[in-house]
């Protein structure tokens, strides 16, 4: 089993031997390689069981490092990064050769984030690498927000997990990549669209692609529990049902088990729901029911990313 601690020394031993590891973020956890070293980053791909055409996020600790690994910074990727990073934004930025196409999946963009821990902040900057590192679950279920979700998932095959406590934010970062100077939303995450269109004015979403998807966390079914998920439609209550769960936003509903409900955030608060919900869903997950129904938020702030989460938990393909 792998050994928890907060200890970023010892994490940084076992990635320097070329080991991968868990590592808290602001987001959610990361399973984390040195992103230099294919066989760290082949490492992460078998243990995750992810497809070789999902690829990885690169996360450094300055803007200085990052010149290393791309090539140019758009205008509006340079304010974007003065204004929020360390924080839960990714940026597609064209690639260096340095960053092995293994990491990019073959792409010519590399996504690249510095992430706002400060355990994990002091470990990259004492790193002569970047660390590739997805979301450390199994693919396609719901992302871990304390260390012990990684030792319950991946436990037996990463060493040494580095506990940060529970992920602040709690939904993984919003991904921006540009087209002719344009900015693009591939995937709505913990930093809120408005935020990103104050400072670069409007922005495109383009999360939804059912084949050959630019950024693969834009498959229908991802996110998902193992239990069915059923999202309602706004203002739609679920039958009364003995065998059902239900996840809300601020208070539980009638004729479900309150002991089969989770409530997101009883005064309402979007940074609150979205720092829940992936516990709560997992929670719901281990319960005797049949079905979990869930609520959909308020499209405004983090709700947006809240329910596409809740969608794509819901999608049956
Ligand atoms: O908050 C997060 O972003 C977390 C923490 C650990 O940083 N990481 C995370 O990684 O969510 P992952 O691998 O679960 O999701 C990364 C997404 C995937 O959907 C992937 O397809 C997309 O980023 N992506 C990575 N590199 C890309 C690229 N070069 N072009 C397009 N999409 C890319
Ligand atoms: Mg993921």
């Amino acid at each position: 089993m792998a050994q928890i601690s907060t200890d970023w020394q010892a994490a940084k031993e076992f990635l320097e031997a070329g080991n991968v590891v868990g590592i808290p973020t602001e987001t959610v956890y990361g399973l984390a390689g040195n992103a230099l070293n294919p066989d760290a980053v082949l490492t992460i791909f078998r243990v995750k069981n992810r497809p070789s055409f999902d690829p990885l996020i690169v996360h450094t600790d300055s803007l200085e490092k990052l010149d290393q690994f791309v090539t140019s910074v758009p205008e509006s990727a340079r304010k974007l990064a003065d204004m929020f990073w360390p924080g839960p934004l990714t940026l597609l930025l064209p690639k260096r050769d340095l960053i092995s196409d293994l990491v990019t999946s073959g792409l010519s963009r590399v996504a690249v984030r510095i992430p706002n821990h400060t355990l994990t902040l002091t470990l990259l900057r004492s790193l002569d690498f970047p660390l590739a590192a997805p979301s450390a679950n199994p693919f396609g279920y719901i992302s871990p927000t304390t260390a012990q979700h990684v030792a319950d998932q991946l436990g037996d095959q990463v060493p040494y997990i580095l506990d940060g406590g529970s992920a602040g934010i709690g939904l993984e970062s919003t991904i921006v990549g540009f087209e002719a100077n344009q900015a693009i939303i591939y995937r709505l995450g913990g930093m809120a669209l408005e935020q990103i269109e104050q400072v670069i004015g409007p922005v495109s979403v383009r999360t939804h692609s059912t084949s050959n998807p630019k950024a693969p966390g834009m498959l229908s079914s991802h996110y998902a529990p193992r239990k069915p998920l059923l999202l309602l439609a706004p203002g739609e209550s679920p039958e009364p049902n003995a065998r059902a769960g239900a996840l809300v936003f601020r208070q539980p509903f009638g004729g479900i088990n309150a002991d089969y409900q989770r409530t997101l955030s009883p005064t309402g608060d979007l940074n609150e729901a979205a720092k829940n919900l992936f516990a709560h869903l997992r929670t719901l997950d281990s319960l005797p029911i049949d079905i979990i129904y869930a609520e959909p938020l308020p499209n405004q702030g983090l709700g947006w990313a809240i329910n596409d989460r809740l969608r794509r938990a819901s999608a049956q393909e």
